[in-house]
């Protein structure tokens, strides 16, 4: 299969021909190639790293430089998918000249092609304003997990009319502010439907629906890997974790049992030398020679 480069351009042109758009998040170096080689077609380090990879209780923790440090090992096992950074708390909000700044080092450090911001018509000239930096930007609405102390937990959002109205309306103002998509959190399916048909732009669902134009997962919760919780909307897709635990059963198993490592995983000695080594071991006084081999480096 030769895959091809997916750029934001291929990305808006997929949902004007109607195909879905796959997407899934990564955070290290072996996983995105993995998933480069899936034929993914975007790639988001998301800021949920802060849970999954460091193990902190939400996503408030994480800072620019450990996000940083997570795309630079994505952006070096990927050759088509388009990267997305995930910019962390405070790392937007504090003033424009700040997000435009921080938003570069995704892309000058990072190696990303564009970056995600959560917020709705608030955050608009923010994102003017990374777009007038020539970076691309991805929306993101509804439950955005960095509001989750306003929201009071990770609850699904626009249940109400007025709460629906919002929504769509921020994702007309994202689309105006230039966004090239928008990821929908948590919200009805029906609230997601209406979106994607009054923009142009791809919205993309976790927790949305079925009718968003592409889709977006964790993939430490859809392989099974990270189980703290389980929202609704998370379909496990394979029990990696468990292959992982039982694989480490049986590596416990064999190491003390002495069948691992048995001849076949050891490197062998030169057989024309092995009498020779075997004959210094036994004649020699080994303390005197450990010594003798210090006192050089002294
Ligand atoms: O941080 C993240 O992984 C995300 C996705 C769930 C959209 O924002």
């Amino acid at each position: 299969m030769s895959l091809q480069k997916i750029t934001v351009k291929k990305i808006i042109e997929k949902k004007q021909k109607g195909e879905k758009i796959v997407t899934i998040t990564s955070y290290d170096y072996s996983f995105a190639k993995i998933v480069d080689e899936s034929d993914i077609d975007l790639i988001l380090v998301g800021d949920s790293l802060s849970m999954v990879m460091l193990g902190y209780k939400n996503t408030l923790s994480v800072t620019m430089d450990e996000m940083i440090h997570h795309t630079k090992a994505v952006t070096r096992g990927v050759s088509n998918a388009l990267v997305v950074g995930d910019m962390p708390f405070l790392s937007y909000k504090v003033n424009i000249k700040e997000a435009v700044k921080n938003a570069g080092r995704f892309i000058q450090e990072g190696g990303a092609e564009a970056v995600k911001v959560e917020g709705g018509t608030e955050i608009c000239p923010t994102i003017k304003a990374i777009i007038n930096a020539d970076i691309q930007v991805m929306g993101h609405i509804g439950l955005t997990p960095q509001a989750i102390y306003k929201f009071g937990g990770f609850m699904v959002q626009g249940k109400t009319i007025e709460a629906a109205k919002k929504l769509i309306l921020d994702a007309r103002n994202l689309q105006e502010a230039g966004v090239f998509s928008i990821v929908l959190e948590s919200i009805p399916w029906q609230i997601s439907k209406l979106i994607t048909s009054t923009i142009d732009i791809p919205t993309i669902g976790i927790g949305a629906g079925a009718y968003c134009d592409g889709q977006i997962l964790v993939i430490h919760d859809m392989l099974g890997i990270f189980t703290d919780f389980k929202p609704k909307f998370l379909k496990y897709f394979g029990n990696i974790g468990e292959s992982i635990h039982n694989a480490l059963v049986s590596y416990k198993n064999e190491v003390e049992k002495g069948i691992y490592p048995d001849q076949e995983y050891s490197y062998e000695f030169p057989q024309n030398d092995l009498n020779g080594i075997n004959e210094w071991f036994e004649s020699i006084d080994l303390e005197k020679e450990a010594q003798k081999l210090r006192k050089s480096f002294i």
